[in-house]
């Protein structure tokens, strides 16, 4: 079954033709340059950007698909190209509403005028199945055995949840205020770093071994939940770099952010630690932004070695953040186990859409 998939949930208008786990064309347009400039997304420049791009966006990956697709026997790519479709798959949240919208109006338009089934789909059941992507050809062959333990790290959420099977979901821990990217992002503007904020400060702690010279408090690290939160963190921070001379903050800057992300770091390993022995589940797939970050990775697969299990990462980079490959592998899953939408005109977006 091949899908075609949409994502406007929050700065990236993306779209992907999937079949299966593989990916047979997948584009996304960022928006970041936009946004850059308020340190973070701004909502109505985000819904203006996914309105002017969409139509763009799909049209491009269409023609990527009658490229790539090996059984495709349409030449002139256009319209027609979505007869081959055989369902249409949109993000329904969670997410900012007046982006979540453009992409859901665009769903139901393709499949009322196609008429293809129509599959809604969680954000975040996307950045867990991102870990199961496949290249058009197949690879990586990884084979799913659950149950696994996923962890969430994105801008917009911090989650370890309890996966026993395809789209079985028991969320066992997840952010009470700010998300670990979001912490990383408000670090990074604090000291003038710019948006987004994970990358650079991973670059800049690389730069100093990843030194933890200040040891910031681990928020949560003594509870005996599996919640996170950051705030508190981000408050300490804050009146540590508000106290420090200019100069010395300017001196300071890689090793201030360094331990700011050892911090961040060491609570979700930790917590993740916590999930394992809590749970007996070692097999852990990670999805979300942050897990772009070669550091937590390796701090990551030590701390599973060491519990015996396996960790899996989603295979390609660009599938660590927003996507919309991840939401047409979902969507297929979704298909197989018929839960498409039942009444097209009543499906709405899900802003704060829980699993
Ligand atoms: O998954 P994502 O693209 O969007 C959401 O759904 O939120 O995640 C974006 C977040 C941002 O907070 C960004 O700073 C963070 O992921 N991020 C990183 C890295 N790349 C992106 N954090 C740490 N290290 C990175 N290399
Ligand atoms: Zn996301």
């Amino acid at each position: 079954m091949k899908i075609l998939a949409i994502d406007t949930s929050a700065d990236e208008t993306a779209v992907a033709v999937v079949e299966g786990r593989r990916i047979i064309s997948n584009v996304i347009y960022s928006q970041i340059n936009i946004h850059k400039k308020w340190g973070g997304i701004y909502p109505t420049l985000a819904k203006k950007a996914h309105e002017e791009r969409i139509d763009g966006v799909i049209k491009a990956c269409l023609d990527k698909f009658i490229r790539n697709d090996k059984n495709s026997n349409v030449e002139t790519v256009h319209e027609p190209s979505l007869r081959q479709i055989d369902a249409i798959a949109v993000t329904q949240g969670p997410g900012l509403a007046i982006a979540l919208e453009v992409g859901i109006r665009k769903a139901k338009e393709l499949a009322i005028q196609y008429q293809k089934p129509l599959i809604a789909v969680n954000h975040l059941e996307g950045h867990l199945y991102s870990c199961f992507a496949q290249n058009q050809f197949g690879n990586p062959a990884y084979e799913i055995k659950f149950p696994y333990l996923g962890l969430i790290i994105s801008g917009g959420h911090t989650q370890i949840v309890l996966i026993k099977n395809h789209l079985k979901y028991q969320v066992l821990g997840e952010t009470l205020d700010d998300a670990a990217g979001e912490a990383l992002d408000k670090a990074a503007k604090l000291l003038g770093l710019g948006y987004p904020g994970g990358p650079v400060i991973e670059r800049l702690a690389q730069e100093v071994g990843q030194i933890d010279k200040y040891r910031f408090p681990r928020p949560m690290l003594q509870s005996n939940n599996l919640d996170f939160s950051f705030s508190g963190l981000k408050t300490s921070f804050y009146y540590f770099v508000r106290e420090l001379p200019e100069k010395e903050k300017i001196k300071s800057i890689k090793y201030l952010v360094s331990s700011f992300q050892e911090a961040v770091f060491d609570v979700i390993v930790k917590k993740t630690e916590s999930a394992i022995k809590q749970t007996g589940v070692s097999n852990i797939i990670v999805g979300g932004g942050v897990c772009a970050n070669l550091y937590l990775r390796k701090l990551l697969r030590k701390m599973v070695k060491k519990n015996k299990g396996t960790i899996v990462f989603p295979p390609f980079k660009y599938l660590t953040g927003d996507n919309a490959a991840m939401i047409g592998i979902v969507a297929g899953y979704k298909a197989k186990a018929n839960q498409f939408v039942k009444d097209i005109d009543k499906l709405d977006r899900m802003t704060r859409m829980s699993l």
